[in-house]
């Protein structure tokens, strides 16, 4: 079966040194895929080189076979990262939307009463019907991040192309977001997203990619995402734990965490200072968590601890 998208050999760079080096990956109908890796590993720059907005120095792209060349293949949307969107453009969330059927119903802002109709559909499809009328500036994080989706999933996208769409967002939000998606992969769209969220793709998201300038691994996530692989992806010293089918990921602590750094303790605020092993900045063996969380003192018993 022939992948939806083929990106083979792809090497790029903005200039001499390159950002991206001999990317070789597919993905097939239907699959939904996140793309990690650290800032500046190349990831908005893939998604850009996938949409057509950049070409590629070596190597080639198709979307169903066909090469993309200059601009986004029939068939793909995408949904910029909200930061990078300048929020003063004067349009409504109505008008954002309408923007996605430009391809589709030719001249805009002329819609037809049919567009109207996909863009009501679409806007209550994502439970934002209501805010039809809003500027998109006086909106929400999470919010944005709907009118976006809503604005791709009006072209009826064969594959949807997402650069952080948790980002920006409180957990619930980024929770919720990440459930929509996984819908609309369950009605055929192809998605490919990336992310920051690694704990969030692994319990979401079935096919991780890991890069940074070349492509570290791929596969579920419970395969990927090894303390090894990670810490070749980051070039940090990740911790991964395996938790009744759960993923746990994160980065161990510095050697100087901010528990080395507290300024004196104000009376009212204490938090008592937890018994470290001599010289190492990490707690004393038989510290349990729970005396990582503040007591709850009265401000003058805390005082007077103090001054004793
Ligand atoms: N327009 C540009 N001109 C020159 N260099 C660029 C440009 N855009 C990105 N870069 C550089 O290319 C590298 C990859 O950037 P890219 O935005 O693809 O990273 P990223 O993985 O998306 O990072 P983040 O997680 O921070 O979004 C970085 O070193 C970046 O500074
Ligand atoms: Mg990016």
């Amino acid at each position: 079966m022939q992948p939806i998208l083929e990106i083979r050999g792809v090497s790029f760079g903005y200039a001499a040194a390159p950002v991206l080096e001999d990317i070789s990956l597919h993905l097939h109908t239907g699959q939904f895929a996140a793309l990690v890796g650290p800032s500046g590993a190349g990831k908005t720059t893939l998604l850009k080189l996938v949409l057509g907005s950049l070409r590629p120095a070596h190597g080639d792209i198709t979307v169903n076979g066909q090469h993309v060349d200059g601009s986004p293949a029939n068939g793909v949307a995408y949904v910029p990262q909200v930061e990078t969107v300048d929020w003063n453009f004067p349009v409504t969330v109505e008008q954002v939307v309408l923007m996605g059927r430009v391809r589709k119903s030719g001249i805009w802002p002329w819609p037809s009463r049919e567009d109207k109709r996909l863009v009501r559909e679409v806007l209550e499809r994502l439970e934002i019907a209501q805010l039809a009328g809003r500027h998109i500036r006086n909106l929400s994080g999470g919010q944005q991040q709907r009118v976006f989706l809503a604005r791709a999933l009006i072209s009826q996208p064969q594959l949807l192309v997402l650069d952080e769409p948790t980002s920006g967002v409180d957990m619930r939000t980024a929770e919720n977001v990440l459930h929509l998606l996984a819908d609309l992969n369950r009605t055929g769209i192809t998605i490919l997203m990336t992310t920051h969220d690694l704990n969030a793709a692994a319990a979401h998201v079935p096919w991780t990619i890991c890069l940074n300038r070349t492509v570290i691994a791929e596969g579920p996530p419970e395969v990927v995402f090894t303390e090894a692989t990670l810490n070749r992806t980051y070039q940090g010293d990740m911790v991964v734990v395996r938790q009744d089918g759960m993923l746990l990921i994160h980065q161990r602590p510095h050697s100087h965490t901010h528990r080395d750094l507290l300024p004196d303790a104000v009376p009212g605020h204490t938090v008592a200072p937890l018994p470290r092993q001599a010289g190492t900045g990490t707690p004393a063996a038989g510290v349990s968590l729970a005396g990582l969380i503040p007591p709850v003192v009265p401000a003058k018993e805390a005082a007077g601890d103090l001054a004793a």
